[in-house]
């Protein structure tokens, strides 16, 4: 029964009638699911993550009253996924479902908890094995634990756990979301591509859409940049100064010297400005300016990956994603997200050299597309039960190239035009000008990066309801996912907030508008820079 006329989102209406005990669970579960625990935590408890549950290993605290469910689900070829379904006493009769990250396998109670703050019945999927989110070597010569980890898991938890809710609370559930970053942002879209009945809203930020291409690209990033002792190699404390010359070059672009690039793709950047002159020490150990082998590196690294016919692997980075140390071209190694990948998903075997590296491998990749993970641009079937998508991405990624979302969502326009369906109606997003992965902005931009997404409360204090201060649908993703999907009310921008103190999260040091693409946050030319009014999403196009 649908009560949205009557009621604000805030108000708490469901009332736990069923025991939380395992025999009552049990009772709910389809055949092949199975019961591991059961029980009720009081206000304020501590839910503490099983020692053998490797993934994601730190407690959820201050949780609000609720039951504690866990439950193991049979799947193909002998395999079993689980998953954990927080049930808040006080239920806004609403379903959330959370992501995963990387490789990742395992229940991640602390964001469930962020869910059960908003009165949401929330769950999270171990994806069928345990992890490490950097760690793929789980999938070496299992493709049942691939295709789990690629759509089953999450499909299937969903789906059990939409029975167990609708028991507990004798009641179904009056809508149903999603929220996921990173390989969530993967499984979000893939839920709307696969399961399109699974969501009213889903909420896919930096989405890891195009595993199939963006593994091997991980792998081949950072062999531009290695050996680290190759005379083109760029040490890390280099692009900290390359990114010190980004900005100087392109930040005054938006029409506002802030250290926040708002405008990458409007930059013609020019590195040479960097180069090492007559006089430096012209060795790639200075850190002060780039030699002419280093200036080739960083021409390949912000390259996009072409194949021999010209036709794009994969795109690469927006500038000013150089200075993090996060970034994939910064190691000693290439990242076990790509080498894992090819070693295990692709079944090349651990003996496999990151030297041994060739354009085979994304060939390789296409023909396997492990564990159906790619996502599709078909959205058509979400958009026509009505379903609703908000996606972003912040725009100094240092893993998933910020340039990626926009090639996603202009191939998905381009699908579905012919069928006559407005992307714009169902399918936005928001690009996070100075956020890096998922969360959080380097010191020396300060942007305003937080808006209560996925993964983005245990960024300030895993114990924060919404976005302090500002609990609403302007602030807050999941509430604006909510109003668009309950009320009709159509985001035009998502505002952004950074905290003076961000673990503190108490006097607000900045807010902009997140605009939906194509729009750009446009500074109106008078009143304070830090202040969200004095700014407007305009359209360039
Ligand atoms: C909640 O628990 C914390 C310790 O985890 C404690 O410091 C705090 O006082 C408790 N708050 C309430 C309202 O019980
Ligand atoms: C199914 O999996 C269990 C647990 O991993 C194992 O003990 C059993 O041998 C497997 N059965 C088959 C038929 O592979
Ligand atoms: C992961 O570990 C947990 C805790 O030991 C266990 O219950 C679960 O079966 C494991 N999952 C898989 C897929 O092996
Ligand atoms: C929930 O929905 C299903 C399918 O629409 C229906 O059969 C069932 O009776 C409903 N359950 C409750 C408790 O309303
Ligand atoms: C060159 O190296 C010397 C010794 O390491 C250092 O003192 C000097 O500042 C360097 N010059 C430049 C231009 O980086
Ligand atoms: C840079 O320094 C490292 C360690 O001191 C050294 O091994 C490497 O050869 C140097 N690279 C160049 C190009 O001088
Ligand atoms: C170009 O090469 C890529 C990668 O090998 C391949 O997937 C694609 O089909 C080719 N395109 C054309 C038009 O031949
Ligand atoms: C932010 O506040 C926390 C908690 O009081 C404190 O530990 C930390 O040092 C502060 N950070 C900065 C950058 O001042």
């Amino acid at each position: 029964m649908r009560q949205e006329a009557l009621l604000g989102f805030g108000a708490l209406l469901g009332v736990a009638n069923g025991k939380c005990d395992p025999a009552t669970i049990q009772a709910a579960l389809p055949k092949g699911a199975s019961v591991n625990f059961a029980y009720p935590l009081a206000a304020n408890a501590t839910f503490e993550v099983p020692k053998s549950s490797t993934g994601y290993p730190t407690n959820a605290v201050n949780l609000p009253a609720l039951c504690a469910v866990s439950v193991q689900v049979q799947s193909i070829s002998n395999s079993t996924f689980g998953f954990g379904l927080f049930l808040p006493d006080d239920w806004n009769q609403r379903f959330l479902a959370t992501g995963n990250g990387g490789f990742g396998g395992g229940i991640n109670y602390v964001d469930m908890g962020a869910g059960a703050r908003y009165g949401f019945a929330t769950i999270s999927t171990d994806t069928g094995h345990n992890s490490s989110t950097g760690d793929g070597s789980w999938a070496y010569q299992h493709p049942e634990l691939v295709e789990n980890w690629g759509h089953l898991a999450m499909h299937g938890s969903v789906v059990v756990a939409k029975a167990v809710t609708a028991a507990y609370y004798a009641q179904n559930v009056s809508y149903s979301y999603y929220s996921g970053c990173s390989t969530g942002g993967r499984q979000g879209l893939k839920e709307a591509e696969f399961y399109p009945e699974d969501f009213d809203g889903i909420v896919a930020g930096a989405p890891a859409w195009w595993t199939s291409h963006m593994q091997p690209w991980t792998a081949r990033v950072a062999l531009y940049n290695l050996p680290t002792t190759a005379n083109y190699h760029i040490p890390a404390a280099l692009f900290a100064t390359i990114n010190t010359e980004v900005i100087r070059q392109c930040d005054p672009q938006d029409g506002l010297v802030d250290s926040i690039i708002s405008d990458p793709e409007g930059c013609n950047f020019r590195p040479e400005t960097l180069l090492c002159g007559a006089n430096a020490n012209a060795t790639a150990n200075d850190t002060s300016c780039v030699t002419g082998p280093q200036l080739d590196t960083l021409y390949n690294i912000f390259s996009d990956y072409l194949a021999e016919n010209n036709t794009l692997i994969f795109p690469t980075y927006w500038l000013g994603s150089e200075g993090q140390p996060a970034l994939l071209t910064g190691a000693n190694l290439p990242n076990p997200l790509g080498t894992d990948y090819i070693k295990y998903f692709l079944g090349k075997g651990p003996q496999w050299n990151y030297n041994d590296y060739n354009d085979d491998i994304v060939k390789l990749s296409d023909s396997i597309n492990p564990g159906k993970a790619t996502v599709g641009f078909d959205l058509s079937a979400f958009h026509n039960r009505g379903g609703k998508i908000l996606s972003y991405h912040g725009m100094v990624d240092p893993l998933i190239p910020t340039s990626s979302t926009p090639y996603y969502y202009n191939h998905v326009q381009r699908h579905l035009a012919p069928k006559s369906i407005d992307i714009d109606s169902f399918f936005k997003f928001f690009l996070v000008p100075g956020m890096g992965h998922c969360s959080s902005t380097p010191a020396k931009m300060n942007a305003p990066w937080y808006f209560a997404g996925p993964n983005q409360q245990s960024a300030l204090d895993q114990r924060v309801y919404s976005v302090p201060g500002f609990e609403d649908e302007d602030h807050d993703v999941i509430l604006a996912m909510m109003a668009w999907v309950e009320k009709g009310r159509v985001p035009k921008y998502v505002v952004g907030t950074k905290y003076v103190n961000d673990t503190l999260h108490t006097d607000v040091l900045r807010q902009r508008p997140l605009c939906m693409y194509p729009e750009q946050a446009k500074y109106k030319g008078n009143g304070d820079v830090n202040g969200a009014g004095s700014w407007e999403c305009e359209s360039l196009y």
